[in-house]
């Protein structure tokens, strides 16, 4: 059976990892491929940069032309995506919101290289993706976390694929990352021993750890509490920005993108298209109790609904 014929959450290509962990870890989208040519980084890179401000963001890192997708279901053709264009520049925060089912994660997946497309083309500056690679970091939706294996070792897995480093450069990384999502102190935990918030920096720290330039998170805080998920999104912008990374989100809370998003990505359902893109011009700190703010989110929302 093909990989696109039946859809199995945790049952991923092997993405370097041994069979058996990628079959539940799934999440380590993170091996070597094209690598687009959009921005050096290696390993040894000391902390990164700042994010450029919005207005000095140039080149396009990551496109979709046209890009079609069906599944099989059942025997008969299911088209799910009908000729997506996107473009998103380098450090931007993209949302995509839409109906369930219209293809959000599909779409991750196809940026992912864990899909391919029917027609068109994704794209990392002028070379089509082809697999997984390690400039792409993907967090499903489910944190995905090895129960058997403790904090440390869950992130470690994000660099099974690396075979350029040494252990004492992958440890430090790992350290690093753990770090990053605030996960200190919890590194011997094994994830039953976790909050589900903290289950998910694990995860994002997984995603993160092999620094890719872009990082796709398919609704990395849906399951979690309102008061969870607030403090999540504030530390996921600390990391967007410390990490000046190009990130592409889904998510079902339309608040969740006016909050986090440079752009909203709306889609169509059945099959999905991009219904309109809504940019979101707010400063940040963004203020939820601001008019401007619901306005953007009635806009959205309007859009949702038509
Ligand atoms: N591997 C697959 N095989 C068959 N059909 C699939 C497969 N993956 C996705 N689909 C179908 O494609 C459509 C889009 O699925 P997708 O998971 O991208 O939706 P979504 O927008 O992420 O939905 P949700 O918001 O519920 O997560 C659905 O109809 C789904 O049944
Ligand atoms: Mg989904």
């Amino acid at each position: 059976m093909s990989q696109a014929s039946l859809k199995l959450p945790n049952q991923e290509p092997a993405l370097g990892l041994p069979t058996s962990l990628a079959r539940v870890a799934g999440e380590v989208g993170t091996i070597r491929g094209a690598d687009g040519g959009v921005r050096e980084r290696t390993f040894a890179d000391a902390p990164r940069a700042a994010p450029a401000p919005p207005a000095a963001r140039a080149r396009a890192t990551l496109a979709l032309r046209k890009v079609s997708k069906h599944f099989t279901v059942d025997g008969k053709p299911l088209e799910v995506l009908h000729d997506i264009e996107l473009e998103v520049a380098d450090n931007e925060f993209v949302c995509v919101v839409g109906a369930s089912g219209c293809g959000k994660s599909t779409i991750l997946r196809l940026i992912a290289g864990l899909e391919t497309p029917d027609g068109g083309a994704v794209l990392l500056g002028d070379t089509p993706v082809t697999g997984p690679g390690l400039e792409r970091g993907i967090v499903f939706q489910e944190h995905r976390l090895l129960p058997w294996l403790d904090v440390e070792q869950n992130v470690l897995l994000g660099l099974d694929a690396v075979k350029t480093l040494s252990a004492a450069q992958k440890r430090e990384l790992v350290r690093e990352h753990i770090a990053l999502v605030g996960l200190e102190g919890f590194e011997k935990a094994y994830p039953a021993q976790l909050s589900g918030g903290m289950a998910q920096r694990a995860a994002i720290a997984r995603g993160l750890v092999a620094k890719p330039q872009i990082l796709l998170l398919d609704e990395p805080l849906g399951a979690l509490d309102s008061l969870t998920r607030t403090y999540l999104q504030e530390e996921l912008l600390r990391i967007w920005r410390q990490e000046s990374i190009t990130t592409v989100m889904v998510t079902h809370d339309v608040e969740e993108a006016v909050y986090l998003a440079d752009r909203i990505v709306v889609l169509d359902p059945r099959p999905g298209r991009v219904r309109t893109i809504v940019d979101v011009r707010l400063p940040r700190p963004r203020s939820r109790g601001h008019a401007a703010f619901a306005a953007l989110k009635e806009k959205v929302l309007g859009e949702l609904r038509h």
